[in-house]
Order: C-alpha cells, then structure tokens, then sequence
C-alpha cells in the first residue's frame, strides 16, 4: 500500500471516530441527563435514546415492553385511533359544536401527543395541562362521557382487546376532574 492510500485511510478513518464521538457526545441519559455513554444506544420508533448505565437502558427496555403504550401498538395505533376518534367526535352532535373553532389538524397533532405520552411513550406532552386546555368550554359531566364513549367505540372498531381497553378508559378517566375543572 502507498504512503497516499495508507494517509487517505487513517484520515477517513479518524473522520467515521469523530463522527461517532459526536454522535454519541450530543446524546444525553434519557433517566439522568448525563452524557450517554457510546454502545448503550436504543433506537426506539426511529429515535436513538441514550443511557449512562446498562441498568438504565435494561430499566428503559422494560418500561417500554411493559408500557400501554407498546401493548396497544405504539405509534401506529395511536395515530389511527385518533383520527378515527375525531371523526367520530366531529359527527357527534351531542359535542362536535365544541370543536367549531378549532384547528383541527393541530388538534389531531396534539391529541396524538398526549395519549402517547399519557400512555407510556418515552415522548414528553408539550402541551397545556388538562384544567388551561379545557377551562374555557365550560364542560359538564355528560360531555366528558360522550368524548369517553367515542373513545371506546374507536378503539372497539380497530379490534383493541377488552382488557386493554379499559387500561386506557381508566387513565382518560384520570383527567376527569382537571378537563371539567372540577
Ligand atoms: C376525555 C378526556 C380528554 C382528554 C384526554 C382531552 C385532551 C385534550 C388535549 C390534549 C387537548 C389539546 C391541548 C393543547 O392544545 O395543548 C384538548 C383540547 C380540546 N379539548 Fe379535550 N380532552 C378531553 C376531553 C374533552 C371533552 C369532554 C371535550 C368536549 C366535549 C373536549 C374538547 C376539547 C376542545 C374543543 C379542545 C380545543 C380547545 C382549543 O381549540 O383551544 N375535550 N383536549
């Protein structure tokens, strides 16, 4: 091998050993926010989380195979569930008039946000809490259940199991008071 190709080789090689310095220096704990250490890396949904310790990459394995969120189909569920929940909602006379000025692309967005979040996704909700989001539409204890019987005949016509349907009524269930500021 010459001089040049041997040169041009270490060079190449040094640059791929930079990259992936950089690669794994700009990733942070998921559990900690200290820097990631290299090799501990999950790709999950097509995002690369990091981890400090191998205890915390086994912790984050876990939570997600455990979570509603993965037992229910991860991201493809949600985003179908969804859109059909809110076709729904929209043909609903008993409620679709809350929704008359609102952006509904933005809502489907935000929506799909927050159940993941609410239901074990590793992604943060970005948005209002429950009680600001609501506080404005003065809603009464029969709204809240037709929006939850919506949800429940969505998920029903997409063939999620029983079990799991309730596990997700009881955690919407949850935000009961704040949604109707109770
Ligand atoms: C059942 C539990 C409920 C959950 C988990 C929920 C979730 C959400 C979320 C995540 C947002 C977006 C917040 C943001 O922009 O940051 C939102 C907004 C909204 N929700 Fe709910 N919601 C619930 C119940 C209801 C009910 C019962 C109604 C009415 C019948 C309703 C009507 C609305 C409307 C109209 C908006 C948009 C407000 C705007 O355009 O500013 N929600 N909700």
């Amino acid at each position: 091998m010459n001089r040049i190709t041997l040169a041009t080789l270490i060079g190449l090689a040094s640059l791929v050993v930079t990259a992936r310095a950089q690669e794994t220096g700009e990733l942070k704990c998921f559990y900690t926010g200290n820097p990631a250490k290299p090799g501990l890396n999950v790709e999950y949904e097509g995002v690369t989380y990091g981890f400090c310790s191998e205890a915390n990459q086994k912790k984050f394995q876990e939570e997600r195979a455990a979570s509603l969120y993965q037992r229910i189909g991860g991201k493809g569920a949600i985003n179908a569930a969804v859109d059909l929940f809110y076709k729904k909602v929209l043909a609903d006379e008993r409620v679709n008039h809350f929704f008359e000025d609102t952006n509904m692309k933005r809502q489907h967005a935000k929506q799909k946000e927050f159940l993941s979040h609410a239901l074990g996704a590793p992604t943060p909700w970005t948005g209002k809490d429950m009680r600001k989001a609501h506080e404005h539409l003065d809603l009464r204890e029969e709204d809240f259940n037709a929006i939850a019987e919506n949800l429940v005949a969505t998920l029903k016509e997409l063939k999620v199991d029983d079990k799991l349907i309730e596990e997700v009524v009881a955690i919407v269930a949850s935000t009961k008071k704040d949604v109707l500021n109770q």
